[in-house]
């Protein structure tokens, strides 16, 4: 959860917010099927609002080369849309002066959530500075909302998993459903380096769907069958399940033509190093794999991954 600086003054607030992974579901997710997702709390975003002597609100986001005063960005700036939506909800019409540092770790266009941890740490951060303190219910109806303007149809995933820090079975436009690991287990993820283009993907999927509604509402409910069995595998304590379900997840991905050479050959080369099973997370393309591992075996398979071609392994435990 975005932790909000305790018994700070108005005069300097900080927010930030998790990266996440979808372990089953991407895709079919946008068609109304479940998805799990889990935060990554080893890498994160981390906004800070401080008083500022110079007019405007001039914002520091060094990970998207950003130093810059708001009203000299572009309307659809991707952090300027989000600070100007959140002026416009909070009825803020002339803020006073304020200096906005943005730092993440999340790598950015990897599907690791990073634009979605932005605005949730963003929104948290200057929601507080101007003493108009928001619930997360709120924080995630307008993230979601800016997800919108920048990735045609989200199913709003990534605003949830973010903004509730909590491992989530969700259900496009049902009430939120956080669910509990009975069991702790390990995931490895691997990022292919290369870039995700999970709007191109996302299209290209409906399109494919508009031609052949049969076959990809199929592959849909396999999906929708593998979410549910894996939540209850999650649920009831084994994780171990997971290794074949996520086997299986992969295999249905690739029908969808939304992996690629390189996370194929990242997933085949986890499996080999001897995790239980493999497949890409989010939008496909690029971006990241991952894969359920026995913690000993963890170092093993990153050190794999990077040896065929991974640019970053992250190993984390969802408990
Ligand atoms: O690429 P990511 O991690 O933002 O994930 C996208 C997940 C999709 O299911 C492909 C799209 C969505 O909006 O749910």
């Amino acid at each position: 959860m975005g932790a909000l600086c305790a018994g700070c003054f108005l005069s300097i607030v900080k927010a930030s917010a998790p990266g996440k992974i979808i372990l089953f579901g991407e895709h079919a997710v946008v068609y109304n099927r479940p998805a799990l997702a889990v935060p990554v709390n080893q890498v994160q975003v981390d906004v800070e609002v401080l008083d500022s002597d110079s007019p405007g609100i001039f914002i520091d986001a060094p990970m998207v080369d950003l130093h810059g005063e708001l009203s000299t960005l572009q309307p659809d700036h991707p952090i300027g849309s989000v600070i100007l939506k959140l002026f416009q909800l909070l009825d803020i019409s002339s803020p006073p002066s304020a200096k906005v540092n943005i730092t993440s770790t999340i790598p950015v266009a990897a599907g690791l959530g990073s634009g979605a941890a932005v605005s949730v740490a963003l929104i948290r951060a200057l929601s507080a500075y101007f003493n108009r303190p928001m619930t997360d219910e709120q924080v995630n109806d307008l993230v979601f909302e800016i997800e919108k303007l920048h990735h045609g149809t989200p199913s709003g995933i990534d605003n949830t998993v973010i903004t509730f820090n909590k491992p989530v079975y969700f259900v496009k436009g049902q009430p939120i459903e956080t669910f509990k690991t009975g069991k702790p287990f390990t995931i490895v993820i691997g990022d292919t380096g290369v870039p995700a283009p999970t709007k191109e993907s996302v299209g290209d999927v409906r399109r494919l769907w508009l031609q052949d509604s049969v076959t990809f509402e199929n592959i849909f409910n396999e999906i929708a069958q593998i979410s549910l069995i894996a939540r209850r595998s999650i649920e009831s304590g084994k994780p171990e399940l997971l290794g074949e379900l996520m086997n299986q997840n992969h295999e249905l991905l690739q029908q969808l033509t939304v992996s690629s050479p390189e996370l194929d050959n990242l997933v085949e080369t986890a499996r080999n190093a001897g995790a239980h099973g493999a497949k890409l997370s989010g939008g496909g393309r690029g971006g990241n794999m991952i894969a359920l591992v026995e913690k000993e075996t963890a170092e093993k398979v990153a050190n794999a991954l990077i040896s065929a071609g991974a640019k970053r392994t992250i190993v984390t435990e969802v408990s």
